[in-house]
């Protein structure tokens, strides 16, 4: 079975959908290879794709707050996406993302599955519906089943949450209570690590 290193190389050159024509590069998941607890986002944002890593821009700090009052060590967990490539349309001088389609989720599939098969994680965490209808079905509702463990052959322990961007994207007076929520929903990943 492949490394998540070997999965990484093999990844960079990936040519299974379009996306890789405007993406500066393929982010491949990020953290040990040996960790106990997986997160799945949906695709790498703007910061992303420059720097290679995924969450590193607004919605990767709002994760690491969340991760960080739910105890949680950031450097211990493997953090993934869906989708490798950066999928955005021009607005303007801005980069503005777009959500990937049933076939370009499909298309990188493999090597979602791949680093699962890798890893073997005891948790894995749904970071919104993009990642919960992939890998929970497609009629998973996260408004109705977020923070409820779930049975899935995926892992020993499986759920799904909100994506952090929701966080920033609510309004300005809910954010405090939607971060709240979000650490609730990883307190109980954190509960079963
Ligand atoms: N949003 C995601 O889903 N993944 C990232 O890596 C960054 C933002």
């Amino acid at each position: 079975m492949p490394t998540i290193d070997q999965l990484r190389a093999e990844a960079a050159d990936c040519k299974r959908c379009d996306l890789w024509r405007n993406a500066t590069q393929t982010v491949f998941g990020e953290g040990p290879p040996h960790a106990d607890l997986v997160l799945v986002g949906e695709q790498p944002g703007d910061k992303e794709d420059k720097a290679g890593e995924p969450f590193v821009g607004p919605a990767g700090r709002v994760l690491d707050e969340a991760l960080a009052r739910a105890g949680i060590d950031r450097a211990g967990v493997y953090l993934t996406n869906v989708v490798k490539h950066f999928k955005w349309e021009p607005r303007g001088k801005v980069r503005i993302h777009k959500t990937p389609t049933a076939r370009e989720r499909g298309a990188c599939r493999p090597w979602l599955d791949a680093e699962l098969a890798a890893l073997q994680p005891k948790v894995l965490v749904c970071l919104g519906a993009t990642a919960a209808t992939t890998l929970l079905g497609r009629d998973f509702k996260v408004s109705q089943r977020r923070g409820q463990l779930v049975d899935s052959p995926l892992a020993p322990h499986v759920l799904a949450t909100v994506h952090p961007s929701s966080v920033l994207r609510g309004p300005e007076e809910e954010r405090a209570i939607n971060l709240d929520l979000l650490v609730d929903d990883l307190e109980v990943a954190a509960s079963v690590l």
